[in-house]
């Protein structure tokens, strides 16, 4: 097969997003995904949500750690959003790079949205005005029994606010996820979350790998 690179000259990058309950244990992948595009001569940008610019990890402590309503929550997600959009993802797509993104705007329709039960409405307008059309062009959604993350957050220490809510918030937020995956079935990947690492490893790098983008 002919290799695509995607640094040559007018190639697009690919905004890839990683979304799951706290637990589903999607970031222990986002290194093995970089891995695997990397070893394919792509340019590789990690990033996290909130966060991944100096401002957005100081909003990102703010909403790990102060208590806040469900509209402040929104208002602090989209701000670092708008902050690392501007200045790390849309130039890193316009190099031709791979974002590989830890969460992105899913978490907060399922999250806000679907969990605190925010109004679905506000938060696709604040969509609107942050994002100006950007979408991811991949999400891998790790899905898992909201029994089975908890287990695997008690197994972590120092839990932060959003991860000392209850097994009933989360079953929200997976519905949440469900409701999203639905709705954009062409964007969305769903990997069971609930199998051994490697297979779950394994399904990530295949949703990654059939989207025809890079050599395999
Ligand atoms: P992390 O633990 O995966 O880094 O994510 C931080 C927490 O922030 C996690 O509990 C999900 C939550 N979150 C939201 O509630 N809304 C959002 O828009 C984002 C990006 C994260």
């Amino acid at each position: 097969m002919t290799p695509v690179n995607p640094l040559a000259a007018g190639a697009a990058g690919r905004f890839v997003t990683v979304e799951g309950i706290d637990g589903a244990g999607k970031s222990s992948h986002i290194a093995a995904l970089a891995d695997w595009a990397r070893a394919r001569g792509v340019e590789v940008v990690l990033a996290r949500e909130p966060g991944g610019t100096p401002l957005a990890e100081k909003l990102r402590g703010l909403f790990l750690h102060e208590p806040m309503d469900a509209l402040t929550e929104a208002l602090l997600v989209f701000a670092a959003r708008r902050d690392h959009l501007r200045s790390v993802i849309e130039p890193a797509l316009a190099r031709g790079a791979l974002v590989l993104c830890d969460r992105f705007t899913d978490s907060t329709f399922a999250y806000q949205g679907a969990g605190r039960g925010f109004d679905g409405a506000v938060l696709a307008q604040l969509e609107g005005w942050v994002q100006q059309g950007r979408q991811p062009d991949l999400t891998l959604w790790f899905d898992v029994d909201p029994a089975i993350a908890a287990q695997r957050r008690a197994a972590a220490r120092d839990a932060d606010r959003l991860e000392r809510e209850d097994e009933a918030f989360f079953a929200r937020v997976r519905g949440g996820y469900a409701s999203r995956a639905q709705a954009a079935p062409a964007r969305f990947a769903r990997i069971d979350s609930s199998q051994p690492l490697d297979a779950v490893r394994a399904d990530a790098i295949d949703a990654l790998a059939s989207r025809g983008w890079y050599r395999v």
